[in-house]
């Protein structure tokens, strides 16, 4: 298995506080944001990880975090030029992935539940990780049956179908990177991860997990704020980084 974690992006919405920097590098309590997507995937025993990045802010990346060695890994650097959408990471990390299955996570999403498990009995297909939201409008959607089995999946839906909201964890097969190159951008020209979610879905190969602790994207300036006081009443125990 291969990790990858996006943190590219210019993060406008947190402007000025990401005019000089980046955003999964802002500090979340004691550790920088990017720490808590990072200890997800060591955590998971995963030692090869392509970290994608902005142009401007890679010199930043390398800085704080090496080539890895200090945390039992290796690193990879990519730069994503411009914020084409999550699905981009699986074109722009074709040669890391080889062909190894791949876990991607998003640079600011912060997971309290260890999900070691569920990666490391990753067999094939897709597995994406579900959060009921109060602002389901923000996020993609997924909308279940009375089976509890995934049905439909919206990018940002004005109408969402349910509240759960598909979080930034994602665990692929190979042919994901195949599903990414043949994706049409959407109508806010992005290649969606939606798009790849809904490929598994339509082949009856997509797993939807249930994320049972608290879960943030901390791309907004409330959920920054969310995210401070959660990571220090929540996560210090849980961090091996
Ligand atoms: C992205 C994805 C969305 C997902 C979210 C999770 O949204 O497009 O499907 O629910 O991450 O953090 P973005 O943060 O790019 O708005």
């Amino acid at each position: 298995m291969r990790g990858i974690i996006l943190s590219g992006g210019s993060a406008t919405r947190l402007r000025p506080c990401t005019k000089v920097t980046s955003k999964q590098l802002l500090p979340i309590y004691n550790r920088p944001m990017i720490y808590y997507p990072l200890n997800t995937l060591l955590k998971a025993g995963i030692k090869e990880i392509l970290i994608i990045v902005a142009p401007e802010r890679a010199g930043d990346y390398l800085n704080l975090l090496g080539s890895g060695k200090e945390f039992g890994a290796k690193f990879t650097y990519e730069i994503q030029d411009k914020p084409k959408g999550l699905a981009e990471a699986f074109i722009i990390g074709e040669n890391f992935i080889d062909q190894e299955n791949v876990t991607m996570i998003l640079g600011d999403n912060i997971f309290e539940d260890d999900l070691s498990k569920e990666i490391k009995s990753f067999k094939g297909g897709g597995k994406i990780f579900a959060k009921e939201v109060p602002d389901p409008e923000r996020f993609g959607i997924v909308e279940f049956d009375k089976n509890r089995k995934a049905i439909s999946i919206e990018e940002k839906p004005v109408k969402p179908k349910s509240n759960y909201c598909v979080t930034g964890l994602y665990i692929y097969d190979n042919r994901v990177i195949k599903v990414a190159k043949d994706l049409k951008p959407s109508d806010r020209l992005e290649y969606e991860i939606t798009d790849i979610n809904k490929w598994y879905l339509e082949h009856g190969e997509l797993e939807v997990a249930m994320v049972k602790g608290e879960w943030i994207d901390a791309g907004t300036f409330d959920s920054l704020l969310r995210a401070q006081n959660f990571a220090k009443e929540k996560m210090q125990g849980k961090m091996i980084i």
